[in-house]
């Protein structure tokens, strides 16, 4: 069976970092039988560039209809002076394929590693057993609510304005898919909001509340305030294990999920929209950092949230859990092997480059597969 992957590296240390998730799914291909139709094109300010626009309608489409869609990351100090106008969907091609295809359920994972204990600001008692999935809402809330903009008073100041928003059925969908996540898990989800302060916040308290009473009571449901979730996440991160929250919160939340590998350049993500009638989804994979201005081009950027994607890639997309398993497991292994990039080094340890570090996680592949 031949899947369609579209592959869109972007810009910045997006384009290097994509390459080498790429030879690691070039490995399953030649070594596992995956069958692959692979289309590459341009997205952010590579695109812009090229075409005028952040992303093509035609790479949309072909988005919508993939069975799956790899990415780097997108913009840049070039194209943050653009000030375009409008709303995120209308100015971020990253945005507006987030929006188009409704890829509401973002899955965030972290997890310590004990190769990177030193890395991590976290002590390892602290790390010791921490696996927990940061469930991110996507398409809506603050970062796409109507209205937004930024208007002039008759003073001739300004006003900016943004809109926190979510419906029953926005909150709802996110209760079922952190359920569904944490049934194949440990049973427990925390749903994060400020219902002490925001209206927003009691709806979603709410809605949680019942979705969880009517179909998953066997499950445990804790709410939690958003604000003392960034400390628990940082002084007792073992609690969690399915945290669903909101597009801003799971933002924020996310990134504070970086000190639990030792950095951003651990942290993959999936973004999934609604079952097709076949029973596939669209789906978005990327790694959580941005593009790093300033160190794209050098060769050094670490590929391994980009390979832990493509990971993902095969477990969401593909049906090839066992295959996730072993990119994980050879990531794993090329760590405790003493590969480290820049941004992964301690204590005077060897750094080596992208294409170095892509090129022990396939010789870990090759070795774990004899
Ligand atoms: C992320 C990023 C994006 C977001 C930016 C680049 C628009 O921070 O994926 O977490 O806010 O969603
Ligand atoms: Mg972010």
């Amino acid at each position: 069976m031949t899947r369609t992957l579209l592959v869109l590296p972007g810009d910045g240390i997006g384009v290097e970092v994509t390459e080498q998730a790429m030879r690691v799914v070039g490995w399953f291909e030649e070594h596992r039988g995956l069958d692959l139709a692979i289309e590459e094109r341009l997205l952010g300010g590579a695109c812009y560039d090229v075409h005028g626009v952040m992303v093509e309608d035609e790479t949309v489409e072909k988005a919508r209809r993939a069975d799956a869609v790899l990415c780097g990351a997108v913009g840049g100090p070039k194209w943050d002076s653009l000030e375009l106008e409008g709303a995120p969907e209308e100015k971020d091609g990253l945005s507006r394929l987030r929006k188009e295809l409704d890829l509401y359920a973002n899955l965030r994972p972290a997890r310590p590693y004990d190769a990177l204990k030193k890395k991590s600001p976290l002590k390892p008692e602290i790390l010791d057993g921490v696996d927990l999935i940061v469930l991110r809402e996507l398409t809506s809330g603050l970062y796409f609510g109507q209205p937004r903009g930024i208007e002039t008073l008759r003073d001739n100041s300004e006003r900016g304005l943004d809109t926190q928003v979510y419906t029953t059925a926005e909150i709802e969908r996110m209760a079922h898919a952190a359920f569904g996540l944490a049934r194949d898990r440990r049973g427990i989800v925390h749903s994060v909001e400020k219902s002490n302060v925001m209206e927003s916040g009691v709806l979603w308290r709410r809605v949680v509340s019942r979705v969880h009473a009517e179909d998953y009571a066997d499950m445990t449901l804790i709410h939690m305030l958003a604000d003392n979730c960034a400390l628990q996440l940082v002084s007792n991160p073992r609690q969690f294990d399915v945290l669903v929250t909101d597009n801003m919160f799971g933002d924020l939340l996310s990134d504070i999920t970086g000190a639990i590998p030792g950095g951003l350049g651990m942290l993959p993500s999936a973004s999934l929209g609604p079952m097709r009638d076949d029973r596939t989804r669209p789906a978005l994979y990327e790694p959580v950092h941005g593009t790093a201005p300033d160190i794209a081009g050098k060769g050094i950027a670490n590929p391994l949230a980009a390979i832990l994607s493509a990971a993902m890639m095969m477990r969401w997309s593909f049906d090839r859990a066992g295959d996730a398993e072993l990119i994980e497991r050879a990531v794993e292994a090329a760590l405790d092997g003493g590969a480290r990039t820049i941004d992964l080094a301690v204590d005077g340890e060897a750094t080596i480059g992208t294409e170095a570090m892509g090129d022990a996680v396939l010789a870990e592949l090759d070795r774990l597969s004899d």
